[in-house]
Parts: structure tokens; sequence; C-alpha cells
């Protein structure tokens, strides 16, 4: 199957080696609730977390099961019972990675960044609706 226009972006995104230490510079910096959830962060690991998250995220978005499973997992672990990731904080997840996807994927316009947002809303959703 061919793959989604937000899909081959991630792929430019991925082969650009700042892609992921940016969006968490960004990230933190987004609002002062952020940068201490991650204080005791190895991030190391954290990029990988991230890296797998966002591919589940692009299955998701085009009607994956495995993808959706993925994002079961990822919101009992964002829930109220174990990180306690406030559903009105991934707005600034959103915002932060589509400014560092527009920095690092030289294709992305304003049409391709429309249908970033909506992919991500709609994995984000998924997520905090479990909440
Ligand atoms: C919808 C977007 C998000 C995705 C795809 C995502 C993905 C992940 C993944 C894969 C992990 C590793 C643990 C695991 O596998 O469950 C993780 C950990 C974490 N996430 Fe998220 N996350 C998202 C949004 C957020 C938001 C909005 C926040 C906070 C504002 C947040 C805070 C954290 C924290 C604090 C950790 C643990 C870090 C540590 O181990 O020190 N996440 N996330």
């Amino acid at each position: 199957m061919e793959q989604s226009a937000v899909t081959q972006s991630f792929g430019r995104c991925s082969v650009n080696p700042k892609f992921l230490d940016r969006f968490y510079e960004i990230f933190l910096a987004s609002s002062p609730a952020i940068a201490p959830m991650f204080r005791n962060t190895d991030f190391a690991k954290q990029k990988v977390a991230l890296r797998s998250g966002l591919t589940l995220m692009m299955m998701y978005n085009e009607g994956n099961k495995v993808g959706q499973q993925g994002l079961d997992r990822i919101g009992q672990s964002h829930n109220r019972q174990h990180l306690k990731i406030d559903p009105s904080l991934y707005t600034y997840w959103i915002d932060s990675l589509i400014k560092t996807v527009k920095e690092c994927d030289p294709k992305c316009d304003a049409a391709l960044e429309a249908e970033w947002r909506t992919a991500l809303k709609k994995g984000a959703k998924h997520i905090a609706d479990q909440f």
C-alpha cells in the first residue's frame, strides 16, 4: 500500500539527525509544566520511545489495527494511574511536533502541515481519551 503524505514526511524528518533532539528542545520549552516531568529522563531511551510512538501514530492514521493497539498501550501508560498526563497538555506536544517537522522536512508546506495536524490530533485524542 502507498504511504500517506504524512508518513512520507515523517520519513524525511527521520533521516535528519536533529529531528528528535529538536522536538524535545521545543517541547520542554513550550510550557513551564513540561520540563519538570522529564527531569529524571534518560533522553537516549526517550528518543527511541518517541520514534516508535510516532511510527504507531503513522500506522493508526492509516487505519492500521497494530497502530491502534500501540496507542492503546501508550494511553494506559499516560493515564491518571500512571504518568498522569493531563489531556490539556497534548496540545503542546502537537504544536511542538509541527514546529519540528517544519524545520526538518524541506517539503513541508501549508497543506502538508494541515495533514500532519489532523493525524497528530487523531492519535493524541486516542491516547488522551484513556486518561
Ligand atoms: C500523543 C503524544 C505522545 C506520545 C506518542 C507519547 C509517547 C511516549 C512513549 C512511547 C513513552 C515511553 C513510555 C511508554 O512506552 O509508554 C512516553 C513517556 C513519557 N511521556 Fe509521552 N507521549 C505523548 C505525549 C506526552 C505528553 C503530552 C506528555 C507531557 C506533557 C508526555 C510525557 C511523558 C513522560 C513524562 C514520559 C516518561 C519519561 C520518563 O521515562 O522519564 N507524553 N511517551
